[in-house]
């Protein structure tokens, strides 16, 4: 939640939470940070952990747990089939969500894979307000394709749109229509959206095109697992939903979609996937790729401390006082940045702060990958870890041409209930810095490029020297601070 400060107008967030269990950090001089990003092949993913003062690459699996979940982790039940803990991760699911029928996988991604196994047969075409990178490749390995049909409004960089995750109904509407609907393997809403700046859906637009879905007889099926930020923006954002208990929210939502399936990286502060529907008839046609791919139906590849600490944090998904905490401390980051000049995706998001990098370094082209390049100089000027959110997480053409990125992203992750609010304060510091330097950040090349999902083991190296001269320049202005 937020308060005021004594004879401020400014709402401050404030931590509904105490640490009570610390891990060290280090933070590198910046010439060893200039090191470490080129032996990384200016890829954040290649860098370790113990080069990283603040590690903002992701809020998938980082989350911190509470107390609660790890007393629970305690009384895990152990076995290969019928184990009691399961049992209770479908309690959790079932209040929740309201459904009883669960399927665990290890993680989002192979709840991902399961549903287009299931249902995506080659020529056939998935709708989606915005692809995600694995829910993409999934379903173009088996030759499926995706169709984006995220509201105009979605990639429009600054708006005061409280929304911009919505799909286009007029659009869905008549690409099922032109494609026929035996040829949809199914409707997908991301709720919120990734790779568009974690921009939520509203209720009103969700249930519209599980209505379009219905009356066309088209699956729909709902990515929840950034569901709790979205919650948490319906609340404040839509009219509707402000006097609504936020499990009425949940339970609407798992009425109206066919499948429900989450990353617990995210939903849950947890780890695993779950797959889950109203209807058994989903989760009978998807079960026994449960076994084949996963594990048995009762553990689907999670560790069973794992599924415990699910468990109690889907209950924990349901508190307000938890799930403000990411979005005000995104909304903290990006207003002061904001504030600067500095060119961030308003509105705030979920998930985290995303720099526009197409605008940080506004003639940089596509194909010189600003989004990554912005990122590398974020390493460099602060020790943050960010994620290339732009071109570089794209996939080529089948022709081999580059696809370029709507928009051009530098992601800044804010895992929940992992960061103090001064190291907020040092992020958003540490990018106006290097906002008042973007003139010295320049182009990247591939030297190693992966075919698939590239953005996680490429390679590249700088063009010129720019990085030398960012790290001497940081030199000159912080002195012999860090
Ligand atoms: N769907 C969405 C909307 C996601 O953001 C992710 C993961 C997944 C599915 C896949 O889940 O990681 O458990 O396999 N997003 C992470 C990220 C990787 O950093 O944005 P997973």
């Amino acid at each position: 939640m937020a308060v005021k400060f004594y004879k401020s107008e400014n709402q401050v967030p404030l931590e509904m939470h105490k640490v009570r269990m610390v891990q060290k950090l280090n933070l590198l001089p910046v010439e060893e940070r200039l090191k470490k990003i080129q032996e990384a092949g200016n890829n954040t993913f290649l860098l370790q952990n113990r080069d990283v003062y603040l590690d903002m690459l992701t809020d998938s699996g980082v989350n911190a747990m509470s107390d609660l979940q790890f007393a629970a982790m305690m009384r895990a039940d152990d076995a290969y089939a019928g184990c009691e803990t399961f049992n209770r991760v479908k309690d959790a699911v079932k209040e929740v969500f309201g459904c009883e029928n669960v399927l665990p996988a290890h993680q989002g991604r192979a709840c991902e894979n399961i549903l287009a196994e299931a249902y995506v047969k080659p020529g056939m075409v998935t709708l989606m307000n915005f692809h995600f990178t694995t829910t993409k490749a999934h379903i173009t390995r088996l030759g499926g394709t995706v169709e984006e049909l995220v509201d105009p409004k979605g990639v429009v960089p600054q708006s005061d749109d409280p929304f911009k995750g919505d799909f286009n109904l007029e659009n869905l509407s008549s690409r099922i229509d032109e494609i026929g609907a035996d040829k949809v393997a199914f409707v997908r809403v991301e709720s919120g959206t990734n790779l568009i700046g974690g921009q939520p859906v509203s209720l009103e637009n969700m249930l519209a095109v599980t209505d379009i879905c219905h009356n066309k007889g088209v699956k729909s099926v709902l990515d929840a697992s950034l569901l709790q930020d979205n919650i948490y923006f319906m609340k404040t954002r839509e009219a509707r939903c402000k006097y609504m208990d936020v499990k009425d929210i949940y339970h609407l939502l798992a009425d109206h979609f066919d499948i429900i399936y989450f990353s617990a990286r995210k939903l849950s502060f947890s780890k695993g996937g779950i797959i889950c529907s109203k209807d058994p008839k989903y989760t009978k046609e998807m079960m026994s790729l449960v076994p084949l791919y996963e594990g048995f139906l009762t553990y689907g590849g999670i560790d069973v401390r794992t599924m415990e600490a699910m468990a109690q944090g889907l209950y924990e998904s349901l508190d307000m006082e938890y799930i403000s905490q990411g979005p005000l401390f995104i909304e903290a980051l990006a207003k002061e940045l904001d504030a600067y000049g500095v060119p961030v995706i308003l509105p705030p998001g979920g998930l985290g702060c995303h720099l526009n990098a197409g605008a940080f370094v506004p003639d940089m082209p596509h194909n010189q990958y600003p989004a990554a390049a912005v990122g590398c100089a974020m390493y460099i000027a602060g020790g943050i870890r960010g994620m290339e959110r732009g071109t570089v997480s794209e996939q080529r053409e089948p022709d081999g041409t580059e696809r370029y990125a709507e928009l051009e992203l530098q992601r800044l992750a804010v895992p929940r209930r992992v960061f103090t609010l001064s190291q907020i304060k040092y992020c958003a510091d540490r990018v106006k810095s290097l906002w008042d330097n973007s003139n010295l950040i320049g182009c990247l090349e591939w030297t190693e490029e992966p075919e698939v999902l590239r953005f996680f083991f490429g390679r590249m190296k700088e063009i010129g020297n720019w990085q030398e001269k960012l790290a001497e320049k940081f030199r000159a202005d912080f002195g012999d601070s860090l």
